[in-house]
Parts: structure tokens; C-alpha cells; sequence
């Protein structure tokens, strides 16, 4: 480790000085969080608006084969409630989102509480019209558009439960969320601009409901007027329907534990799995964490760049920001387009107090040249955050300073689709930074680090091996949709008594964590998660593919990228016109994200005489590390090994 990555950075006195949570909060109020969880969070539970208040606080058993998540579970609430109605007496006419398109010429719109209100609602009574009922799946397949967080809000407003599938993924893709949750409706749009192209969403989607039960109606967001076909008594105006809907739906009471919504992530084997988030223990999650860990004051700008379709989106676009009263914004577009000033342009239009991105963003933008950013008046910024994937301290310090000119702190807050908001992150005005680390744990967290092979807990300060949680917080995903087996056994099963994140762990002298990456098979793409097992079976499934395997590899933009052997049918020549076929076959079987950045021609693949792939060795070949394989003895055929380092892809 350099010193540099070990330096801390202190906040400033004048931020420190107004901040929600200072140095010796943050320790008596972590020390009580843990010591006494159950009066912890009976107070911060308090963040929401209760229809009927809680008495149990928490329920939670992390035992394999009895598995079981429970907050505030006889409280009663409703979500949009928490994030619109309640907000109305007060702020009616605050904006709530400020929608930014990815048209720079084309108007920003701010929509208001009021306006959400009326949206929402109208929106709601759509759904009803429609026959969705409370627990009834919706599936959400939009552009990062105000009718998005309409949709999830209206859903539940009436407690069904959405899923939510971001719209860079094909067909293919979409039909199997729709079927795995078996959802009633599927809401998209005509087409998506996205820096300055367009996906065309419904024709998409029309595609996916050919592998649908016929039952499945779809309702179509008329946004960007581009010509698409219609199937009639199939597909449905949601505009000119929400016209003529009242305006008023009251927000059904549900339970603290009632599904708010599924979100599908890819995992280390086979198809992706249907995370189930809470409607109590995930909100008050999101809210607690998007006030403390961006230090969110009354009437701040919060720029959340992530899409709705991932999880940051749901937990820092829509429902943090809007159970807090926030003004939040939307925007639809990418980083680079029209040019490599977009964040910043819009960050000097809309006053944007505090922005949270992924480093994937900022190494491509740090790569354009500092005039980029300096070009705009920067000084509505208070607070920069980071997700996705560990950053880099030369992205950090660039962030720090070109963009932050050192008054902001950077919280690099780590988390997953799973854990529904924030597990380790600095808090801005209590916590010193370090350029790489997550620094420590949020109130109620209890991070572990575990040894990989004994399962054994690490106490000593310094350490490194498996990072774990010692019990639960209220934003915990709570199972896999339609498989409590699964939640168990993905989670639950390798290290008893605790939830295994997937991730390594490093824990410093002074106790600040680093995460060093996943120690399962699924790679980290843009801060985007993709298992291997899923871009082999897309291979496989190409008839004149016979064996595949992938692995990641260091990539300088995305962190990591997708490196890809394939083993062709015995009456197949390799080409690179079959390389691209297969680039492309993969863009089509699971979406953009997932295509290789190389594919090698591999004659055959190393193999234990069980016949397992050593993806160790693919792994090393594909980071170009192949002095230290390691004992290869054990192959099948060793003699593979040396035939795919001589044809190794890397630097070409
Ligand atoms: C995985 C979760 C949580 C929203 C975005 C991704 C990696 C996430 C960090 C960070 C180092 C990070 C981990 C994690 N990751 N944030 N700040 N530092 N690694 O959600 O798709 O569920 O992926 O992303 O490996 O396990 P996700």
C-alpha cells in the first residue's frame, strides 16, 4: 500500500460544523446501534409515517435452514404515502424531480410534489383499471423518465409489487423477468434516447411477449412519438388513460414486510435471481441512509447518475430522496453526450448540491482532460459520492480534487443490489477519508472479516479474507423471489451464522475497510454485476459454439472486462466474422452490457480429471499473469495451458 492511498483527508471545519452527523456522534451513535439494536431502531423507524406503529421491532434468524428476515413487521405504512403525501402540506410546490433529457436543447422539466401527487395517483387508478391487484408483479421496462418513478410509486401506492428491468437488456431478457415473477403487466415505452440514439423499447418488448403467457398486457409510455405497432386489446395508452383517471387513489395500508419490489441480479451460477425488497425495513433503510450519508439538507439539489433499473436507482433516485422530502433528479442521458461536459453542465444548471456517480464515469471523464470540467461553475457542490466497484485513487483524487477542488468529502459507499442501501461508507462530516476505501461501517452494520478456507472470524484489527455481516438491518433483501432455498444457500450456506457478501476484504490499522473484489464467479463490469455462468450459457446456446468459459480481467474504463474462450464445434473454422457473430449473438441472448471484450479461440480448455473448469488458470492467462499458475499437474491435459498463453489475447 502507498502512502498516498493511506492518507486521510479530514472535512473541513466549516462543512463538519453544519453537517447532521459529527465525529463523536457517529461513535456514540454506531456504539448504540450495535449494543442495543432493537432501541436503535425503534427510534430511526421513525423516519416514516406508521398507518399503524410497530411493536416488533426485529425479528431476524441467520441460522441455515431457518433463514428469516423481519423489521417493524406489525407496522403498517404505505410507500408513496411516505414519499408524496405526506410531503403536501409543506411542500406542494417544492420540485421533487427535476427531470433533465438526454437532449441538451430540450427543456429540463421540474416536476412538483403536487404534480407527482396528481401523476401518481392518475397513474395508480390506471393500474387498478387494468386489474393489477396488491401483490400482483408489474414489470417496469422504461428510460430514465418521470413515468418510471411513477410507475414504481403508483405500484405501490396500490401494493403491487414492481421489478423493475433496466432497458439496456434484450428481449431475451425481459421475457424471462416477466415470466420468473409471472407479471401480470409490463409498462414500457414507444423508444429511449440515450446519448442522442434511441432503443426501441416497445419493439423490444413486443419481441419478449412472444415468450409471455398472452394474458400479459402492456402498457405504453408515448414519449419520444416514434412510430411503433400496436396489438390491439393487448397494449394500452398509459397517457391518454392516466387523462381521464381521477386523480385520487388512497394509498392502500400493506404491512412493513409486504414486497415492495423484486430486482433481478446475476449471481455466481445459472439464471439471475429475483432479490425481494421490503416495504418498512427497505424505506426507512434508503432514507436513513441517503439523509446521513449524503448529509441531505432541506432544499439541497441531490443528483443520484445512476439508472432506475439497477438498484442505486431505486434506493438514491426515487425512494430515498422522496421519503425525505428531497428534490431529485432524473436524468435520462449518458456522461459523454453531446460532449464530455454533460455532469458538469448540469450540475451548474440545477445546482447540484450533492452527486453521486460510479468511477466508471470518472475515469472516462478524467481521461478527456480537466477543461472539461473547469469550463462550469462548480460551487453548488457539498458532497461526491461513489458506487459500483472499488475506485482507484487516481480517479478518487481526481474527483477530489478537479472536481470537488478539495471542500468536498467523497463518500465511497459500498453496498449491494442485496443489501438495499448503504453498508460501509464514510459519513461526510464524521468520517476521514482514505482514496480507496469505504472506510466504515453505517449505524446497525456490523461488518466481519472471515478466513476464506476455515470460516473463522478475524478479530485482530488488521486482516484480510472474506467480508461478512454479523446480523441483519432493516434494508436486507429478504429472499429470492419464488425460492427461499436459493436465498439461503446463496447466502446463508458457506459461512453459518453469517450473510456472505461475495466479496474480499482487506481491514487496516485503523480499522477502515477495503474491498479488494469478488471472490465468486461473477465479474464486475462498470459497476454493473454479471455472472460467468450466464455469458457462457449465451455462448453455448449458439449452435456452433461447444464449450465455453469466462472469466474478468483488468480493464483501465470499466474496472473489469469480459474475457471470453470458446471451444467451437468440431466442423467449425474460427473467424473473426464468427467472432463478431458471437459479440453480437451475446448483445442479443442478455443485452450490450455482456458482450466480450475478447474472445479466444481455445482448442480446448484446462480441466481437473473430474472434468471442472480451472477458471484460476483462465483467470491468470486472461490478466496476463502466467508466471504464477500454480501446480498445474492435476490437469486433464496440461498441455492446453501452454496452447492458450501462446494465443492469449492480452495487449492485442
Ligand atoms: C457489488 C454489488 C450497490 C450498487 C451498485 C452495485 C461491488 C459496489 C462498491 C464500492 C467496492 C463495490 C461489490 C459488490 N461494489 N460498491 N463502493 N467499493 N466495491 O450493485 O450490482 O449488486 O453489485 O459491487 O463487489 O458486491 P450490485
Amino acid at each position: 500500500m502507498s502512502d498516498d492511498t493511506n492518507k486521510m483527508t479530514v472535512p473541513s471545519e466549516a462543512f463538519a460544523s453544519e453537517a447532521l452527523i459529527s465525529a463523536t456522534d457517529y461513535e456514540d451513535l454506531y456504539r448504540r446501534s450495535v449494543e442495543d439494536p432493537v432501541s436503535f431502531w425503534a427510534e430511526q423507524g421513525k423516519i416514516l409515517d406508521w398507518m399503524e406503529p410497530y411493536t416488533q421491532v426485529k425479528k431476524t434468524c441467520f441460522d441455515f435452514g431457518r433463514v428469516d428476515i423481519k423489521w417493524y413487521s406489525d407496522g403498517v405504512l404505505n410507500v408513496s404515502a411516505n414519499c408524496i403525501d405526506r410531503h403536501l402540506a409543506r411542500k406542494s410546490l417544492q420540485t421533487a424531480i427535476i427531470f433533465e433529457p438526454d437532449d441538451p436543447n430540450e427543456p429540463a422539466r421540474h416536476i412538483t410534489y403536487k404534480e407527482l401527487s396528481d401523476k401518481v395517483n392518475r397513474m395508480a387508478n390506471v393500474l387498478l383499471s387494468q386489474g393489477v391487484m396488491r401483490g400482483d408483479r408489474v414489470v417496469i421496462y422504461l428510460p430514465m423518465i418521470p413515468e418510471a418513478a411513477y410507475a414504481m410509486l403508483a405500484c405501490a401506492r396500490i401494493g403491487a409489487i414492481h421489478s423493475i428491468v433496466f432497458a439496456g437488456f434484450s428481449p431475451d431478457a425481459l421475457a424471462n423477468r416477466i415470466n420468473d415473477c409471472g407479471a401480470k403487466l409490463v409498462i414500457t415505452s414507444d423508444t429511449a434516447p440515450r446519448g442522442g440514439r434511441r432503443t426501441p423499447l416497445k419493439a423490444n418488448t413486443d419481441a419478449a411477449l412472444l415468450h409471455c403467457s398472452d394474458k400479459v398486457r402492456c402498457l405504453v409510455v408515448k414519449h419520444t412519438g416514434d412510430q411503433i405497432s400496436w396489438v390491439q386489446g393487448r397494449d394500452v395508452d398509459v397517457k391518454y388513460l392516466m387523462e381521464h383517471a381521477s386523480p385520487d387513489c388512497p394509498p392502500r395500508p400493506m404491512n412493513a414486510e409486504d414486497p415492495l419490489f423484486i430486482l433481478y441480479t446475476s449471481g455466481s451460477t445459472g439464471k439471475p435471481k429475483g432479490v425481494v425488497h421490503s416495504s418498512g425495513g427497505y424505506l426507512a433503510y434508503a432514507a436513513l441512509t441517503h439523509k446521513y450519508v449524503f448529509d441531505y439538507h432541506d432544499g439541497d439539489v441531490f443528483w443520484c447518475t445512476a439508472d432506475v433499473g439497477w438498484v442505486t436507482g431505486h434506493s438514491y433516485i426515487v425512494y430515498g430522496p422522496l421519503a425525505n422530502g428531497a428534490t431529485t433528479v432524473m436524468f435520462e442521458g449518458v456522461p459523454t453526450y453531446p460532449d464530455a461536459g454533460r455532469f458538469w453542465a448540469v450540475c451548474e444548471k440545477h445546482k447540484v448540491n450533492q452527486f453521486y456517480t460510479a468511477p466508471t464515469a470518472l475515469r472516462s471523464l478524467m481521461g478527456q482532460g480537466n477543461e472539461w470540467v473547469e469550463k462550469y461553475d462548480l460551487s453548488s457542490l457539498k458532497v461526491l459520492g461513489s458506487v459500483g466497484e472499488p475506485i482507484n485513487p487516481e480517479a478518487w483524487n481526481w474527483y477530489n480534487e478537479v472536481v470537488g477542488k478539495g471542500n468536498c468529502p467523497i463518500v465511497d459507499t459500498w453496498w449491494q443490489t442485496e443489501t438495499g442501501g448503504h453498508l460501509l461508507t464514510p459519513l461526510p462530516g464524521a468520517i476521514p477519508t482514505k482514496p480507496g476505501s469505504a472506510t466504515l461501517p453505517f449505524f446497525g452494520v456490523q461488518p466481519v472479516i472471515l478466513d476464506a478456507t476455515t470460516g473463522e472470524e478475524m478479530t485482530e484489527t488488521e486482516a484480510e479474507g472474506v467480508l461478512c455481516l454479523k446480523d441483519s438491518w432493516p434494508g436486507q433483501m429478504r429472499t429470492v423471489w419464488g425460492d427461499h432455498e436459493r436465498f439461503q444457500e446463496t447466502y446463508f450456506q458457506q459461512y453459518k451464522g453469517y450473510y456472505f457478501s461475495g466479496d474480499g476484504c482487506r481491514r487496516d490499522a485503523d480499522g477502515y475497510y477495503w474491498i479488494t473484489g469478488r471472490v465468486d464467479d461473477v465479474i464486475n463490469v462498470s459497476g454493473h454485476r454479471m455472472g460467468t455462468a450466464e455469458v457462457e450459457s449465451a455462448l453455448v446456446a449458439h449452435a456452433k459454439v461447444a464449450e465455453a468459459a469466462v472469466v474478468g480481467m483488468p480493464h483501465e474504463l470499466k474496472g473489469q472486462g469480459i474475457y471470453a474462450y470458446v471451444t467451437l464445434m468440431n466442423d467449425v473454422e474460427p473467424s473473426d466474422a464468427l467472432r463478431a457473430e458471437l459479440e453480437k449473438w451475446v448483445r442479443t441472448e442478455i443485452g450490450p452490457i455482456a458482450k466480450p471484450d475478447f474472445i479466444q479461440w481455445a482448442p480446448g480448455l484446462p480441466k481437473t480429471r473430474s472434468g471442472k473448469i480451472m477458471r484460476r488458470i483462465l483467470r491468470k492467462i486472461a490478466e496476463n499473469d502466467t508466471g504464477s499458475l500454480g501446480d498445474i499437474s492435476t490437469l486433464a491435459e496440461p498441455q492446453v495451458v501452454d496452447e492458450l498463453i501462446q494465443n492469449s489475447l492480452y495487449q492485442k
